[in-house]
């Protein structure tokens, strides 16, 4: 795979690096974070299809987007087909509708959503129907399967419903992180689809990043960007110069008090929030238990931001 650049119905991507949707951490604070770090393209983390035509408040925090989050990608799910119909007059701000079909949390599979879609393809690709015929730009994130790998299947019927690109979590639902990732899975469908395919799973470095892109369109980092969101201008550096690099704690933790400040500014600051991320920063400073045992017992924005730049001071 030698090009530079992904394309998403008639949206170019500046690369092939995608920052994952994920609950909890990719607020707008974060994709910008990720963005000015060089990720192509960003996601609000998944938000049911219901709770965006009840207008619920915490939800259209979620979905708040800003000029810097460019493309702009909103990621849904749901089982009604009549709520994704009455959601549609929404999500026609976004550029890039993903469509969730790989949450194997069981409050969602209890809805039949995310990844229990998985056992219907028909129903993703009437969703895809539906928001297709609405002008949208649709891509779905799927896992390999429910409990048995039929990712090929699951994937054409997809293409076929006109979906302008696939994520592969490279995982069934019913498999945790302990599970390798199975990039041949990656790779086969690659061979199978002519849409684009990102490859999603295990990427936690820039070498990893490289080798991704060597097997299908596009890379979509979720664990490996949490409290490290240079990990993509480390993945670029790689891939477009061949040079590796590494990031000081210094650099990292002034990421981690930008990440506070911008959700200061983009009025979307979540205490527990910043301390779990907060907490993914800390990882490699000295003491990090410590560390991460004192953020956790803080509870407002200033001692948060104070905590930060001391330990910046401390890295001089
Ligand atoms: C904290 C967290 C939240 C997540 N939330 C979502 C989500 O909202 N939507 C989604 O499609 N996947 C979600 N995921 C799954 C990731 O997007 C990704 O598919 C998975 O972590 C595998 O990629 P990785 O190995 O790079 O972490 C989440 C993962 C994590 C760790």
């Amino acid at each position: 795979m030698d090009n530079k650049n992904l394309k998403i119905g008639n949206i170019t991507l500046k690369n092939r690096l995608l920052l994952a949707p994920m609950v909890d951490v990719t607020d707008s604070a974060y994709r910008e974070l990720c963005r000015d770090s060089g990720a192509a393209m960003a996601y609000t983390e998944m938000i049911v299809v219901d709770s965006i035509i009840n207008e619920n408040e915490h939800t259209k925090k979620l979905m708040k987007i800003d000029k810097s989050d460019k493309p702009s990608g909103i990621q849904i799910t749901g089982d009604n087909i009549e709520s994704f119909r009455k959601a549609i007059p929404y999500l026609k701000r976004y550029d890039i509708v993903d469509i969730n079909c790989g949450c194997p949390s069981s409050r969602i599979k209890e809805c039949k959503a995310g990844s229990y879609l998985l056992k219907d393809p028909e129903k993703i690709a009437s969703i895809i129907k539906l928001l297709k015929s609405a002008g949208l730009i649709v891509t779905a994130k799927i896992r390999l399967g429910f409990d048995k790998d039929e990712s090929i299947r699951i994937a054409k019927t997809i293409e076929n419903a006109g979906a302008d690109a696939i994520t592969v979590h490279a995982r069934l639902a019913n498999q945790g992180n302990d599970v390798p990732a199975d990039w041949k899975k990656i790779e086969a469908i690659k061979k199978s689809v002519k849409i684009p395919v990102i490859g999603n799973g295990d990427v936690f470095n820039a070498e990893d990043a490289k080798n991704m892109l060597d097997i299908c369109d596009g890379c979509m980092i979720a664990r490996g960007a949490i409290g490290n969101p240079l990990i993509f201008r480390q993945a670029l550096e790689y891939i477009e110069k061949g040079k590796k690099t590494d990031i000081s704690l210094k650099e990292n933790l002034s990421c981690f008090k930008k990440y506070i400040e911008l959700s200061k500014n983009k009025d979307v600051i979540d205490i527990p929030r910043i301390k779990y991320i907060g907490s993914k920063f800390i990882k490699g400073a000295r003491g990090a238990a410590e560390l991460r045992n004192k953020i956790m017992h803080l509870s407002k924005y200033d001692e948060i931001l104070l905590f930060v730049e001391e330990l910046i001071k401390k890295c001089d």
